[in-house]
């Protein structure tokens, strides 16, 4: 039986990835790739949606493919690759912003979230079409299922959307995908502020927890991690949104239940709660941190393991852009 395609991706727009990508994408695709057909990309087509240092960009793409394959991507098993290695990704982008509406592009929250802080300047055309690039990443592929955080989920919704639009224009030519998206996980907010996402363009790191820092800098933000006053080990998002956001984590980096960690904490107060959270956290992060510097070491064979994976994504998704070019008109080149 053929396994079902499964797409995803993460920017590599900082030197580490943050705790967030780490129990909302790395971990469910860690579990995904061995039932599906996975192809996992850096995207750094979208990063230069905002603004990037060539050398860094250069550098964190090369973090971001050895931080996917220390915290358990296997690139034999799924198909890991750099996006601007396959063309056909800007190429399938241009077909689709010709039949996505202004207005719809528009009301992308994260468009208007990202042009609000960045202003009207540096609000590119690029940035505006982010998300169809996205749509193209992911219908190049034919995928079926699409595991993300739920700050993705709308342009999911879009490249839905957009699909059956070009299938009913041109002729069945894309699967229609479906997102995945965990309930408990989708949203890991951030430390200092546990109303708002935890995010690797934070303005402040105080609050972001990163795979690649010295876990005495982790300890040290867990244990200034804001609660409340109300001092009870509880699960109450609404009230209690801090510790909320510290048993989430803690209950999936230890994988036990929410309820026996309440139990263990019971009137011990959330000093004991972060002791033990840090010691979860850097218990997990300290063997990935080694096993990316040990890549690191060997840029050569990364780069060509992830030459080996985008010869691979290349071949699936020119055929799909052939078929495209085909149905909407272009002449062939001969
Ligand atoms: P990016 O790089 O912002 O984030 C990568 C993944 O991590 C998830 N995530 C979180 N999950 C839980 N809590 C958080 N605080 C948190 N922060 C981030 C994101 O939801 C995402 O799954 N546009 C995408 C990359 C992309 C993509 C794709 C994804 C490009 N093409 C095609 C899927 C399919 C992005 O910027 O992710």
């Amino acid at each position: 039986m053929t396994k079902t395609r499964l797409y995803s991706g993460m920017q590599p727009s900082a030197e580490s990835l943050q705790i967030g990508n780490y129990i909302g994408a790395l971990l469910p695709w860690k579990s995904l790739q061995q039932t599906h057909d996975a192809f996992f990309s850096i995207v750094d087509l979208h990063a230069i949606t905002v603004a990037q240092d060539p050398t860094a960009l250069r550098e964190n793409t090369r973090r971001t493919a050895a931080q996917y394959i220390a915290a358990g991507i296997d690139p034999a098993a799924s198909t890991l690759y750099v996006q601007s290695h396959v063309a056909a990704h800007a190429q399938l982008a241009w077909v689709l912003n010709t039949i996505t509406g202004y207005g719809e592009a528009s009301r992308m929250t994260q468009f208007k979230d990202k042009s609000a802080r960045h202003g009207a300047d540096a609000t590119t055309v690029g940035l505006f079409a982010y998300p169809t690039l996205m749509a193209a990443d992911i219908l190049l592929y034919q995928t079926s299922l699409v595991p993300v955080g739920e700050d993705q989920r709308q342009h999911v919704e879009l490249t839905r959307d957009l699909a059956a639009r070009f299938n009913a224009r041109f002729g069945d030519t894309f699967t229609i995908p479906e997102v995945a998206i965990q309930k408990e996980t989708a949203k890991i907010y951030d430390l200092q502020n546990p109303l708002s996402k935890m995010s690797k363009s934070a303005e402040s790191h105080a609050g972001v927890i990163w795979l690649l820092e010295d876990s005495a800098v982790t300890r040290k933000k867990i244990m200034r991690a804001v609660t409340d006053t109300d001092g009870g080990v509880v699960f109450d998002r609404e009230n209690k949104p801090g510790v909320a956001n510290l048993l989430t984590i803690y209950s999936v980096l230890a994988e036990r239940s929410v309820q026996s960690l309440e139990d263990e904490y019971a009137g011990r107060g959330y000093g004991d709660l972060k002791k033990g959270l840090a010691e979860v956290v850097t218990s997990t992060f300290d063997p990935i941190r080694a096993r990316v510097q040990e890549l690191l070491d060997d840029p050569a064979e990364l780069d060509r393991l992830l030459a080996v994976n985008a010869a691979h994504a290349a071949e699936v998704a020119n055929e799909t852009l052939a078929t495209v070019y085909d149905r909407v008109g272009f002449l062939q080149p001969r």
